[in-house]
């Protein structure tokens, strides 16, 4: 029997922020602003454009007020950015961002390495910034790192991150993304977690942010779509990986989900002719053939179809 899957998704471009906060090669900042120029040409709803984090732990993000200054905003984009305390919604608010994240963690072992304060520290940390974001009417939005495994811990129970989507729910966030930082989750846990997070929030308000590492991602996609999940994170040529998750591999590649949802007939809005070419432009800034299977195997047919 064919499940009954949404007719329309949102897919949030997270390219320039978790497709660039680990690249080795030099970015400038010229580079990031013509990518999300590119993505909002593209068409997507939701674009997540940097991070006012530390410089010392992420220099790649460091230009990102710069950036909201001179990208080119669509009316109705939201231009997002991570913040993981009033130092960081302070810069957001500045560069009126549209919306804002606090990124926890369902381990305290990971919310350690990556934000250096424990679950209830960081909770007691984005208190002020879920805050501040309503009295400035910014979207919040919560990311749940690890939540299908964790680089230091092993196996993260559904509880667990039934647990923190609790505390961000209560926060007030919008949003809430349930992340597969490390990208080992399978179909089965997808469902189980999703299940897990559906008690405390409706499905409108839970997305799907998977890397890819194990070549899972679209299929827990699939999986996220039958527990009634529609928004949905990707990465553009699948760039990407977390600086404290040693290994993991970047995002889901935008091109591989369009092209799922193309052909599950879902609609997006997004132009997935343009995402490939996009895709296709930014891995040769970087040197390197895109992670994107769809993307990759459409540009090569596009590149046959012209010389032949
Ligand atoms: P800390 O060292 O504990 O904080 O870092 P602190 O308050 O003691 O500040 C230390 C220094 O950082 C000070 O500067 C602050 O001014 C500065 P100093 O006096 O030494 O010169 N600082 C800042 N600078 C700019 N913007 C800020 C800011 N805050 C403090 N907002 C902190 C705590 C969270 C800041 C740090 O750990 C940090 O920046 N970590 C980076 C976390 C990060 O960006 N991780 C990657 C993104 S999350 C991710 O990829 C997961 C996700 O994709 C979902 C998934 O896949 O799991 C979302
Ligand atoms: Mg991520």
């Amino acid at each position: 029997m064919t499940p009954t899957l949404p007719r329309r998704v949102a897919v949030v471009e997270v390219g320039p922020r978790d497709g660039l906060q680990n690249e080795k090669s030099p970015i400038t900042t010229d580079m990031r602003i013509e990518l999300c120029d590119r993505l909002t040409d593209a068409g997507f709803p939701n674009i997540e454009a940097g991070s006012f984090v530390s410089p010392k732990w992420v220099p790649q993000m460091a230009d990102t007020a710069e950036l909201m200054r001179r990208i080119r905003r669509k009316p109705g984009v939201t231009y997002s950015v991570l913040t993981p305390n009033m130092k960081g919604f302070e810069g957001a608010l500045e560069a009126k961002a549209d919306e804002v994240v606090i990124f926890g963690a369902a381990s305290e072992a990971f919310s350690q390495r990556n934000i250096n304060c424990s679950i209830a520290e960081s909770i007691a940390r984005f208190e002020p910034v879920a805050q501040a974001a309503k009295a400035n009417r910014i979207r919040l939005r919560a990311s749940v790192s690890v939540a299908l495994g964790c680089p230091y811990q092993g196996e993260v129970s559904p509880a667990a991150v039934a647990d923190v989507v609790q505390r961000f729910a209560d926060l007030g966030c919008d949003m809430i993304d349930i992340a597969d930082t490390i990208g080992t989750g399978t179909p089965r846990q997808t469902h189980s977690v999703f299940e897990a997070a559906l008690r405390v929030v409706p499905p409108g308000r839970l997305s799907g942010h998977f890397h890819d590492t194990y070549g899972m991602a679209v299929a827990n996609t699939y999986a996220a779509l039958e527990a009634g999940i529609s928004t949905f994170h990707a990465s553009v040529a699948g760039m990407g990986g977390c600086p404290y998750a040693k290994g993991a591999t970047g995002n889901v590649a935008t091109e591989d989900l369009l092209y799922l949802f193309q052909g599950l007939g879902i609609e997006t809005g997004v132009d997935l002719a343009k995402v490939v070419e996009t895709g296709q432009w930014v891995s040769g800034l970087l040197g390197r053939k895109g992670q994107a299977r769809a993307g990759n195997a459409i540009a090569a047919k596009r590149a046959d179809a012209a010389t032949a």
